[in-house]
This record gives C-alpha cells, sequence and structure tokens, in this order.
C-alpha cells in the first residue's frame, strides 16, 4: 500500500528524513491496526418508535433504557477490546458460548449487549406480534401441558429473580423446552457455572430500569402488561432456527 502522502521526503535528504518516516510509518500503522476494533460493537435502532409499546410500556422508560442503558453497554464492552484483543475476532453470538474466557466486565458488557438485542426484538407494538406457530405451541404443550402453564411458570421465574435479572423460555439440546432465570446479565448461551443453557427462545428483562418510572416496586404488573407486547413471529423464528441447528 503507497504511503500517503504526508511521509514522502518531499523536502529533505533521504538520510536525514528515515528516522522521522519510520515514526511515521509505525504511527500509521499502529492506527490502522486498533481503528477496526474500537467500532466492532454496534448499538441497533430499536425495531419500532419509543412510544409505539405504550400503554404497557411508556416512551420514556424505552427512551433511556436504550439509548442510555444498552448504549453503555456496547459502549463499555468497546472499551474492553484494548485489553482482550481476541473480542474483536468474534461476533456478539459467539461471545457469549466462550464468555469464561474473559473478564467480569465483558462478561456484563458482553452479555448487557446480546440481552438487549434480543430483547427489542422480542416486542411489537399490541397487536402486530402474531401468534404461537404450530410446531412452536406443540412443544409448549408437550413440556408444560399448556401456553397458560408456560406462561405461569415464566411469570413466577420473572417474579421471584431477586435483584436484577431475566427470565428466559428455552430450547434445550435435547429439544425440550424449560424456564429459567439468569442474574445480573448472564444469559442462557453463557458457558458458565450454574446457568441452565439452552437457545432462548424469549427473554424479559427485570431490571429495575425496564419498568420502574411507570410501574415503581409493581414488577408483577409489568410482566403482566409485557405479555401484550410479545413478538410471536420473533419466537416462532427462534424456535424453527434451534430446531434446524
Ligand atoms: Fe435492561
Amino acid at each position: 500500500m503507497p504511503l500517503p502522502l504526508l511521509t514522502r521526503p518531499l523536502l529533505c535528504r533521504p538520510l536525514q528524513c528515515r528516522p522521522l518516516l519510520a515514526c511515521l510509518t509505525a504511527l500509521l500503522l499502529l492506527l490502522g491496526t486498533a481503528l477496526p476494533a474500537w467500532a466492532d460493537f454496534v448499538l441497533p435502532p430499536l425495531p419500532y418508535g419509543a412510544e409505539a409499546l405504550q400503554p404497557a410500556i411508556d416512551a420514556t422508560t424505552m427512551t433511556i433504557h436504550h439509548d442510555r442503558h444498552h448504549g453503555a453497554y456496547v459502549a463499555n464492552l468497546n472499551a474492553q477490546v484494548k485489553d482482550n484483543p481476541a473480542l474483536a475476532r468474534l461476533s456478539l453470538d459467539a461471545l457469549q458460548s466462550q464468555i469464561s474466557r474473559f473478564p467480569v466486565a465483558v462478561r456484563n458488557n458482553g452479555g448487557g449487549h446480546w440481552n438487549h438485542s434480543q430483547f427489542w426484538a422480542v416486542m411489537a407494538p399490541e397487536g402486530q406480534g402474531g401468534a404461537p406457530s404450530e410446531e412452536l405451541l406443540a412443544a409448549i404443550n408437550s413440556g408444560f401441558g399448556s401456553l397458560a402453564e408456560m406462561q405461569s411458570q415464566f411469570n413466577q421465574a420473572a417474579t421471584a429473580r431477586f435483584g436484577s435479572g431475566w427470565a428466559w423460555l428455552i430450547r434445550k439440546s435435547d429439544g425440550s423446552l424449560a424456564i429459567t432465570s439468569t442474574a445480573n446479565q448472564d444469559n442462557p448461551l453463557m458457558d458458565l457455572p450454574g446457568i441452565e443453557r439452552g437457545a432462548p427462545l424469549l427473554g424479559l428483562d427485570v431490571w429495575e430500569h425496564a419498568y420502574y418510572l411507570q410501574y415503581q416496586n409493581r414488577r408483577p404488573d409489568y410482566i403482566k402488561a409485557w405479555w401484550s407486547l410479545l413478538n410471536w413471529n420473533e419466537v416462532n423464528r427462534r424456535y424453527s432456527e434451534a430446531v434446524a441447528t
């Protein structure tokens, strides 16, 4: 690759300029290898307007939750790339299944980025989320007896999560469905002790930042309202993908 114009020895003899050229070239090479990594992880836009999930979730909560909380996870994860260069070679998905290799800051912020990315996609404006597919409904009935029973067990897991965390419906490697819950920003893809692993079909954020402005301490009310936003079309897609892999 030709050197940029600024590094060319236009105003001095070659021997005089050699140290300067070497320094400039080294600087350019350094910048050239460092810059791409800083931009690896990107905050995805909301797939709908911040006000689109009202009345179940208000626009202010959505804006703060997405722009500031999720935005901070992305920024903090990118800040970890310098000290953990292996991050620059991993997709966000691939990172989850080998998170045990990395320090807790990567676990928290990498998990936060993945969890919230799936969270926005698993919601839709009320009335636009579709319904469970025949295949998914059969799996739910097989695993829980009924859709209502699955929702009841999910609500129990989401309500009982002490402090901050997530509730999940997952498809395990044996093909069965299960309800599980993770603390903080952990998720069922992570290779960590105590995690019930599986393909997440839907995950609900029960951190207070997800609901406190509107619901204060009434987490069960938030969970109940959240079901009206469920994007079953996305859950169906995830189930089909999990079955195929
Ligand atoms: Fe959140």
